[in-house]
């Protein structure tokens, strides 16, 4: 079942996103958190750090799934999701560096890799609650629009779109990775609360493919549809695109 809730702006979903994943916490102060990177989550990052700040809110005891990671790109690379999700998030709380797990974006055999990240997830006992973006073209993670869905941690090519969409962030198109490790679709779904954020307009005909499309690996949000507990938090900008 999915639940749409719109915010006035992109401050009040970050407020509200937080308000979800500080209760989480709170009920389950050893929850497994599942985490995404992006510029949508930046601001539950900043009103997450905000709350351990005003002690309000303990992560010492949570365990963190990071969706992916650039192949290629090692921890330190400043494009590293790991090193983004230190920045912006793990660096400013009272998380256990031992709990938080990535996808390894460096490695000499990328079966094997998958495999462990799978054994990891597997080993915490699945995940609480999951965050999630979404792609304009209907990623989840980087699950691409393709002719079927893969279920488990697996390396997959860069969609072109996500390739330029992420271009910002490196000098220019052809530093950017080609292909990333990320969770599957089975993960993701194995998930026991699913929190989708998005806050850009160009994400609006996503999200409306997500909520009322047909379930189809050309749009991997769709089957979002068949979980059973998914919050998709919009801002206004994007809910004034949507037909519901
Ligand atoms: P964004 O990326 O938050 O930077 O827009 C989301 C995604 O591509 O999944």
């Amino acid at each position: 079942m999915v639940e749409l809730i719109v915010a006035e702006d992109y401050q009040r979903l970050s407020e509200q996103a937080a308000h979800i994943v500080a209760r989480q916490i709170r009920n389950k102060p050893d929850s497994v958190i599942g985490f995404a990177t992006g510029s949508t989550p930046l601001g539950l990052y900043r009103e997450l750090v905000e709350m351990h700040r005003q002690g309000e809110l303990s992560l010492a005891k949570v365990t963190t799934f990071n969706l992916d990671e650039y192949v290629g790109l090692s921890r330190e690379h400043p494009q590293s999701y790991y090193r983004f999700m230190w920045e912006n998030l793990f660096a400013h709380v009272d998380i256990e560096p031992d709990r938080i797990h990535f996808p390894a974006g460096l490695f000499t055999d990328g079966e094997a890799a998958c495999e462990a990240y799978e054994r990891e997830l597997e080993a915490a006992g699945g995940i609480d609650l999951q965050i999630l973006g979404i792609g304009a073209n209907g990623h989840i993670g980087f699950n691409e629009p393709a002719e079927s869905l893969t279920l488990s941690t697996h390396i997959v090519g860069l969609a072109e779109e996500t390739r330029q969409a992420n271009a910002r962030f490196f000098e220019n198109l052809a530093e950017v990775p080609r292909e990333a490790i990320t969770m599957g679709i089975g993960n993701i779904m194995n998930a026991r609360a699913i929190l989708l954020l998005a806050s850009d307009k160009n994400k609006a005909e996503a999200v409306q493919s997500m909520l009322t499309g047909k379930v189809d690996p050309k749009v991997p949000a769709s089957v979002l549809q068949l979980h059973p507990r998914v919050t998709v938090l919009v801002n206004a900008e994007v809910a004034a695109h949507l037909q519901t």
